[in-house]
């Protein structure tokens, strides 16, 4: 296997799993980012963020040399005299106001590699993007570059989930490589040679494109279901065994088909938006994006629905949330559903406690007026009911028994679906699940 210099700029969820990865296959990976404290951090061995298996493999591939961070880009494209023939660019591309994609930082970083590539270099962009970025990174460099260097621009997006992220890079469906220079092609070909995945070589702009159309189209798988889910409810029928029927179709399949509180997390609400906007700008109103996103908002008014349900008045009462991330394996809470169903009990002046096992040090930053339970039998004492936000696997084994003399009200609302209701029943909870009957 040929062994490369690549350089990754941006050192978030993708870019930190990307460099880890490339350097668990044999390369040589120099991580940039701009954020002169994280840098500090991973230098001394620390990983800024919680996914499993990412700490180990940073430690590893340091030992071996074959990761380094700084915070400089040009020194990441040459570092110690070593040219990195592929860049990443791997930078958060956030949202606007207005739904659209922030490529500032995309822009600054294409620009800063243009001025420090000495060499033919290979720019490759893995942050999310809406469709003719790659023009856009080509312009930025010809502008600063002017012919001085030979250079190819490609668009590889990057797939992963959070939680799986390792996973995920190490073993994914495909790879999906944008570009239209041969040369460049089997430098990326070789780069992920030592991964076995199908290989999907298209022109820019469709992979840009298959990366919006992708998170999309599962966002839509996820608002589908739990509008289904809403209509079990209405005639009392069950979401669970729907989707089972569903999934058994191997053209619908059974994955993404979970109905619950909501999709959060910092790409499908963003994307959806982002890919909506984008094609409003070329002349084509994709208005089912749109639905899927109200859907989506909405879902979680499923709670406080409940929640009136079966205490009424809600002023003063306590409520127990356990779960607070967007989704289990991650501390992530951006766009969680947690920290929307949470200020709108705070709104109707609900005691809240909360618990996470993993995002709660994050959440004490974002949540005011929150008690934070040192475990889930702490949030539960006195609580009037329990709301499972985030379907962690350690919930599914909680002494139930116990929360149920701790409770003062035994009602659980279970969001998403994760909690054996009849076992629950039996000890004498109230139990509500999303879609189901009960
Ligand atoms: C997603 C895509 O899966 C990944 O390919 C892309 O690169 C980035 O966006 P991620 O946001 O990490 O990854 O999480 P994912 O596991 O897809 O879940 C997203 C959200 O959807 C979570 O809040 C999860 O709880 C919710 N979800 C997921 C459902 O509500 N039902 C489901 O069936 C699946």
């Amino acid at each position: 296997m040929k062994s490369y210099d690549l350089c990754v700029v941006g050192c978030g969820y993708v870019g930190l799993v990307t460099g880890a990865a490339l350097a668990e296959l044999g390369h040589r990976i120099v991580c940039v980012d701009s954020d002169k404290a994280k840098i500090r951090a991973l230098r001394a061995g620390r990983c800024p963020i919680y996914e499993p298996g990412l700490a180990p493999m940073l430690r590893r591939n340091r030992k071996a040399g074959r990761l380094v961070f700084t915070h400089s880009i040009a020194e990441g494209v040459n570092y110690r005299g070593r040219r990195a023939l592929v860049v990443f660019i791997a930078v958060g591309t956030p949202p606007r106001p207005d739904g659209s994609a922030d490529l500032f930082f995309v822009e600054a970083v294409a620009a800063e590699i243009a001025k420090a590539m000495k060499g033919y270099t290979v720019i490759v962009d893995k942050s999310t993007v809406p469709v003719e970025t790659g023009e856009w990174v080509r312009k930025t460099i010809d502008r600063v570059n002017r012919g001085r260097v030979p250079y190819d621009v490609v668009s590889n997006p990057e797939f992963l989930a959070e939680g799986s992220a390792v996973e995920d890079t190490l073993h994914p469906d495909r790879i999906v490589i944008g570009v239209s220079s041969p040369r460049a092609e089997q430098i990326l070909r070789e780069v992920y040679a030592p991964i076995r995945a199908p290989v999907l070589v298209t022109d820019l702009k469709s992979a840009e494109l298959i990366k919006h159309a992708s998170n999309s189209f599962l966002a839509t798988k996820i608002s589908f279901i739990n509008a289904v889910s809403r209509l079990c409810e209405a005639v009392g029928a069950d979401v669970e065994l729907v989707a089972k029927g569903m999934g058994l179709d191997r053209r619908i399949g059974s994955r993404v088909l979970r109905a619950g509180l909501g999709f959060g997390g910092f790409c499908f609400p963003k994307d959806l938006e982002a890919f909506h906007w984008i094609s409003r700008q070329k002349g084509y109103d994709f208005k089912l994006l749109e639905t899927v996103s109200e859907i989506n908002d909405t879902q979680k008014d499923w709670v406080l629905r409940k929640v009136e349900g079966e205490l009424w008045n809600l002023e003063g009462k306590r409520v127990a949330v356990l779960g607070l991330a967007f989704k289990p394996n991650t501390d992530d809470l951006r766009f969680a559903p947690s920290l929307d169903i949470i200020a709108r009990l705070k709104e109707r002046r609900v005691k809240v406690a909360a618990f996470d096992p993993v995002a709660a040090p994050k959440a004490k930053k974002l949540l005011k007026g929150v008690e934070f339970a040192r475990d889930p039998y702490a949030a539960a004492k006195g609580a009037d009911c329990l709301v499972v936000a985030t379907e962690w696997p350690q919930f599914m084994k909680l002494d139930f028994s116990r929360i149920h003399s701790l409770m003062r009200t035994p009602v659980i609302l279970d969001g998403r679906n994760c909690l054996d209701a009849a076992a629950l029943r039996k000890l004498g909870f109230v139990v509500r699940q999303v879609g189901r009957p009960g």
